[in-house]
């Protein structure tokens, strides 16, 4: 089942053509990777999904709902929830707290309730010692972590992941990878990553858009992609 849609979007910055005519289709329970070369617009592409950047032309529908340029605090009521490339926790506040803000956003529960949830994604991802620290305190790995769990614990549609694996341990990249598959299968989230690295991809992804100069380059399965001779010399000029 569909769950997600971007059609047709263009965005321009100055003179500058960013996007063009870009579209995509998320199913529920699904990971669709993007790549792209630097500068490609994928970031672009997600900041116009999250609300952060407003299309020129074009449409996004979540769950049959039109979502085109609302407000980004509206989006995430809606269901859709991020990480950005550089991340945007609260740097002064504990990886606790950062965690469970996350939760008062979306929903209503208990403190006891709110305690359990926060607790449980921690210990899901080997941070619970860690839980008191502040986020400005602990490697950018932890750092990228808790934006994962923020988005977690919201219990969206869709996650939007900038980059997340960048700058994380094999161990790490390999308990990410276990906790998207988790989510998707067990409660049918849907992701959508930016990722570059192909190890990475093969793992996580079910599907892949490949990105280049603002306009769709290349669709199909991650093997299908990644052994496809155009989308190799777009990367590696081979
Ligand atoms: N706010 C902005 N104002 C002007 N130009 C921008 C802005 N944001 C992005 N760009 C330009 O748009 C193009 C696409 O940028 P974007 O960040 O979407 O690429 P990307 O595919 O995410 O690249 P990377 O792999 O390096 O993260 C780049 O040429 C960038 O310089
Ligand atoms: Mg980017």
């Amino acid at each position: 089942m569909l769950i997600f849609k971007v059609e047709n979007i263009c965005k321009h910055f100055g003179g500058v053509k960013v996007l063009e005519n870009m579209s995509l289709a998320v199913k529920k329970g699904e990971v669709v990777g993007i790549m792209g070369p630097n500068g490609a617009g994928k970031t672009t592409l997600l900041n116009i999904i999250s609300g952060q950047e407003r299309a020129d032309s074009g449409e996004i529908f979540l769950n049959g709902e039109r979502i085109t340029n609302l407000e980004a605090h509206i989006i995430a009521q809606k269901g859709i929830r991020r990480s950005f490339q550089t991340t945007s926790n609260f740097p002064d506040e504990t990886i606790y707290e950062n965690i469970r803000a996350a939760i008062i956003n979306g929903k209503h529960m208990s403190k006891q309730e709110e305690q359990e949830t926060v607790n449980k994604i921690l210990e899901r991802v080997a941070m619970l010692h860690i839980a008191n620290r502040r986020v400005s305190e602990v490697p950018i790995s932890y750092s990228k972590l808790v934006e994962l769990c923020r988005c977690l614990v919201a219990k969206p549609a869709l996650i939007l992941l900038d980059e997340l694996y960048a700058g994380l341990t094999l161990e790490e990249s390999k308990m990410v990878t276990e906790l998207i598959t988790e989510r998707k299968k067990m409660e049918g989230v849907s992701f959508l990553l930016i990722e570059h690295r192909t190890e990475i991809l093969l793992d996580v992804v079910n599907r892949i858009v490949v990105l280049n100069q603002g306009k769709n380059y290349f669709e199909g399965l991650p093997a299908e992609v990644l052994a496809n001779k155009e989308v190799s010399k777009l990367y590696w000029g081979e």
